[in-house]
């Protein structure tokens, strides 16, 4: 009799050791999975980190150009001579587009006079002090806005995303 209790006993024993191992190892597994999978919730993309230059080097109302996200993707940054939306800086006034034309992908060109974007193929016109609104033409989106960060101690302007689409592509990052 007392060999049967405890035989029980020792079944009871392993069966709670066994569920306890068991229990351990699914969540050991299920929290590599986690680790491994991409997420696919996300609604970011992982745009690069691209240098733009430096807020005291730039000059007001004179682009600089750069490339962003890739090479194949031209754009410039523009020191405005006010603070405008999405602006970066010490006066909140540096703001970023790409300059392919969102009606066919034509390279924009910054009246200077005007304070805006003119593309030469239909004449759209685009604010840059407006989020590179569409004015008039052809166009019907605005000119995609590269969010720009500024780090305050290096005076370094960052290009860290792209509000809107890049004429041309299914997504921003190819
Ligand atoms: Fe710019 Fe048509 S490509 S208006």
């Amino acid at each position: 009799m007392d060999n049967q209790v405890s035989r029980r006993a020792f079944l009871k024993a392993t069966t709670a050791t066994v569920a306890a191992v068991g229990t351990v190892g699914t969540h050991a597994t299920a929290e590599a999975a986690t680790k491994t999978k991409p997420n696919l919730g996300a609604t970011t993309l992982p745009y690069p980190s691209t240098a733009v230059g430096k807020s005291r080097g730039m000059k007001v109302l004179t682009p600089v150009s750069f490339n962003y996200p890739d090479a194949a993707s031209p754009c410039v940054a523009l020191k405005m001579d006010s603070a405008a939306p999405g602006g970066v800086g010490p006066e909140g006034n540096i703001v970023a587009y790409s300059i392919l034309c969102s009606h066919m992908g034509c390279p924009v060109s910054f009246d200077t006079d005007a304070k805006t974007f003119k593309c030469p193929c239909h004449y759209s016109i685009f604010d840059p002090e407006n989020n590179g609104q569409m004015v008039c033409g052809h166009a019907t989106e605005n000119l995609p806005q590269i969010d720009l960060k500024y780090d305050a101690k290096t005076d370094s302007v960052t290009a860290v995303g792209v509000n809107g689409l890049i004429y041309g592509r299914q997504s921003n990052l190819l």
